[in-house]
């Protein structure tokens, strides 16, 4: 049986909602147009769900708004409830329910063809849904062991560090070339077990590529499955014939697809380092070395205030320490009066600071700080030889300079700031013994133009404006 194509005006519709969605792609590629790009995806979204409700005969009125209602009230809860430092492990949550429903359609496609139009004259699914259905519950299988996997890794909930298995690499190909292989036979054998089997071969490689993954590399994983839940909407597009859902889905998938690549190249690591996994693992899975007492300078938030007064030029590097305090506020009061008494100031942002992409530009938007004081890390990591003070505030992988020298460190490569090039470095942070994501020990900390203020980072700031306006 054949599934008729839609009316003209059905595939209109879906077409104006992909338009609604790429203008929301665009507006969200910049914090100033962020909310305008929010309305139209909900335009474009709300235009998609109508015109499927209409057109489809799934279920009864009163079902899907139940339906509705329950989901739009839970994630309405969330949403409220959620705090801003909590939102990566949120994400990737939400990632699994897109594998999860990738997987739930295919299952229902293989369970009921007939009913999806999907078979041919001679009762069989035809082979093109089967190569569909077949793509789709792999990559939504792997998108959601490894979405679930990854959102307990962020919540803290296991481990950060990688898990490695012996012969890892040699499990993970056979298995992929086993999905590989099965997706192809499957289109020449329908058996129930070749589906099944897929779909358990898929869960496990899922959760068998995200453990041994850990520490720095895990934004890039996020993104990584951002772009899997994109592709497993578009494939499951083709087998409900609905070309909002592919349109959609590859939007999803290509945007995440080159998040994951900006994110590769700002981490200075091949892509497929990253999903082989165990990057830098040995060195943290054998524990680090033991940390050596060495001297540091403790300052005060008055020596901060003389320091930054007397400066010509300050550049504020924010990281995931800000956003736990929720500095960002009383950050933009000091920089104000700092700016009033003639220093120049600049805030310099890493791509992976924080822990989630735009993070920190997120958080400095919400606190009206200037777009043109905002730096990245290519733009304004020259500055730094010459600028008096680098004050950073919650910031630690993505200044350690370890990345730039030390081979068996976790984060050995990515490039980070030269804050040690500064005149006098500020650092705050809460206490000594704290490591920054990827567990590692800090040599800015103990560098001779170092100064540590040791406090919560909003009251570090609040501290340090009073004394300025004295
Ligand atoms: P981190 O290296 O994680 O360091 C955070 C620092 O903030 C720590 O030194 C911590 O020390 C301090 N801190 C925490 N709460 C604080 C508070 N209330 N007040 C003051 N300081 C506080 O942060 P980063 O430099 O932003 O680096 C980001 C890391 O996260 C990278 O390794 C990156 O790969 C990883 N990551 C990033 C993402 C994305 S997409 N951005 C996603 C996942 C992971 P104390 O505990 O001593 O205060």
């Amino acid at each position: 049986m054949e599934h008729a194509a839609p009316p003209a005006w059905v595939m209109l519709a879906y077409l104006i909602s992909g338009v609604f969605f790429i203008l929301a792609l665009r507006g969200l590629s910049s914090p100033a147009t962020s909310q305008r790009g929010n309305r139209f995806g909900m335009a474009g979204m709300l235009i998609a769900v109508v015109t499927t409700l209409v057109t489809h005969e799934v279920a009864s009125l009163p079902e899907i708004l139940g339906a509705i209602a329950i989901g739009g009230g839970i994630g309405w809860v969330i949403a409220r409830r959620i705090a801003m430092t909590d939102m990566p492990q949120l994400v990737a949550a939400f990632h699994s329910l897109v594998g999860m429903a990738a997987v739930l359609v295919a299952a229902a496609a293989f369970l009921n063809p007939v009913a999806f139009g999907i078979t041919g004259a001679d009762g069989l699914i035809n082979p093109v849904s089967r190569v569909e259905m077949g793509l789709g519950i792999a990559i939504g299988a792997i998108t959601f062991s490894g979405s679930v996997i990854a959102f307990l890794k962020l919540a803290g909930k296991m481990s950060g560090a990688p898990i490695l298995l012996p012969l890892r690499h040699l499990i993970n190909l056979t298995t992929l070339a086993a999905i590989v292989g099965l997706v192809g036979y499957f289109t020449i054998d329908q058996s129930p077990w070749i589906f099944w089997t897929i779909t358990g071969l898929s869960f496990l490689i899922g959760f068998l590529l995200i453990i041994p993954i850990g520490g720095a590399d895990m934004p890039v994983v996020v993104s990584m499955l951002n772009s899997y839940s994109g592709w497993a909407a578009a494939a499951m597009g083709f087998t409900l014939h609905n070309t909002a859902m592919i349109i959609t889905g590859a939007l999803v998938g290509s945007s995440g697809a080159i998040l994951s690549y900006i994110m590769c190249k700002a981490m200075n690591r091949s892509f497929i380092s990253v999903i082989a996994g165990g990057f830098g693992a040995e060195a943290a899975a054998s524990g680090g070395e033991a940390k050596e007492q060495r001297p540091w300078k403790r300052g005060s938030a008055e020596d901060a205030a003389y320091m930054m007064q007397q400066a010509e030029s300050v550049i504020i590097v924010p990281g995931y320490g800000m956003a736990v305090a929720q500095a960002q506020h009383v950050l933009r009061e000091m920089a104000d009066v700092l700016k009033k008494q003639g220093v120049k100031v600049k805030y310099a942002i890493h791509p992976v600071a924080g822990r989630m992409p735009g993070h920190m530009n997120v958080l400095l938007a919400e606190a009206s700080v200037p777009y043109d004081e905002v730096f990245e890390l290519e733009d304004i990591n020259s500055e730094f030889a010459q600028a008096d003070v680098a004050f950073i505030i919650g910031a630690n992988d993505v200044v350690n300079p370890a990345a730039k020298t030390d081979k068996t460190s976790p984060i050995y490569g990515m490039p980070v700031f030269d804050v040690d090039k500064a005149k006098t470095v500020f650092f705050v942070k809460r206490s000594m013994g704290g490591v920054g994501y990827a567990g590692v020990d800090n040599d800015v900390f103990y560098m001779d133009q170092t100064m540590m203020l040791l406090a919560d980072a909003k009251k570090m700031c609040e501290d340090i404006v009073k004394a300025l306006q004295h």
